[in-house]
């Protein structure tokens, strides 16, 4: 069996979907493998990491390959290398891409998505979602106070006192999690938000505050797989309402909030954001699945 390691074709994707450690792994199940040249370049690894683990690197790694495997889904050019009958694997973003998902069809190609990857125990290390979502959660924080003007932790200086930073968290999975606890660490006051009641707790425990309108609804949130539901227009008005008042406050806001299968809701107006100080920064994890912030733009 050959399996190929496919280039990202994406330039803003850094990511390769195999390591030297895994192509060993595939080695000693007796499989071929071969690497497109330059797949690994922008995660650091040379092809000579690959080729010392016996791996092939060849500008044709994908012809006849039986299996590809891919950090993002296929578009059509790359289709065009791919026999019949391989299998794909990598991360589909499959909900409202029907059509890239046909095209992959077309091409006679069985595509396999990660992310659809069950959350179980046995499933844990093929998780492509908490993973990721664990450390953009930690990088957004980072980001945002390199576009930040001023320091998260209170100063003390011999000329005076700068104010600590306020960074406020909206959705509080794995992403927003890991935001809450780097802008603590950082020194930051943190204040949070969710629609899963059970998120409160979490966010008490990383010493940060909750912040949310906690009614009937907000109590019956969260589905029995622990994701959230999309709210009602009510719900959505008044949570929006008391947004509106803390946002207006907040030099950082984090926004991570998103509905299995559903577009990003929308938690920041454009005036909320007009309503912000000058050199407060927003960043927004959603943007990817339309943004929870309106007029943010992928990239
Ligand atoms: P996600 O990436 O689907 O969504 C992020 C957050 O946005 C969620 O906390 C969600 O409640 C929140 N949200 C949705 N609509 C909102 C709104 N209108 N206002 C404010 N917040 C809103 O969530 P993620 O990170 O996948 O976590 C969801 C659940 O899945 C959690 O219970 C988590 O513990 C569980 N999980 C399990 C994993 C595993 O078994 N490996 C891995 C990751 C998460």
């Amino acid at each position: 069996m050959k399996i190929a390691v496919a280039k990202e074709i994406d330039p803003s994707e850094p990511r390769v979907a195999a390591s030297p450690d895994t192509v060993k792994k595939f080695k000693a199940l007796g499989a071929e493998i071969a690497v497109e040249p330059g797949a690994g370049l922008k995660s650091g690894l040379p092809d000579s990491e690959f080729t010392a683990v016996g791996a092939t690197v060849s500008a044709d790694a994908l012809k006849d390959a039986d299996i590809i495997i891919k950090v993002k889904r296929p578009e059509a050019s790359e289709l065009s290398q791919y026999k019949r009958g391989a299998l794909v694997v990598a991360i589909m973003d499959p909900y409202g891409n029907e059509a890239a998902l046909k095209t992959i069809a077309d091409a006679g190609v069985s595509a396999f998505a990660m992310e659809l990857m069950p959350r179980i125990t046995r499933a844990q290390v093929m998780d492509v979602l908490s993973s990721q979502a664990n450390l953009a959660g930690y990088r957004a924080v980072i980001e945002g106070a390199e576009a930040f003007g001023r320091a998260f932790p209170m100063m003390m200086t011999a000329a005076g006192t700068v104010p600590a930073a306020k960074v406020f968290v909206m959705g509080v999975g794995v992403a927003g999690l890991q935001a809450i606890a780097t802008a603590r660490r950082l020194g930051a006051i943190v204040t949070a938000t969710d629609v899963r009641p059970a998120t409160k707790e979490q966010v008490e425990s990383l010493g940060a505050k909750f912040l949310a309108v906690e009614d009937e609804e907000f109590k019956n949130a969260q589905t029995a797989g622990g994701y959230a539901k999309e709210m009602s227009k009510e719900y959505q008005a008044k949570q929006a309402a008391l947004t509106a008042e803390h946002i207006k406050k907040q030099d950082i806001v984090i926004t991570t909030a998103l509905i299995p299968g559903r577009p990003a809701p929308k938690l920041v107006s454009a005036d909320m954001v007009k309503s912000m100080k000058p050199g407060s920064v927003l960043v927004d994890l959603a943007v990817e699945r339309g943004g929870n912030v309106e007029g943010a733009k992928p990239g």
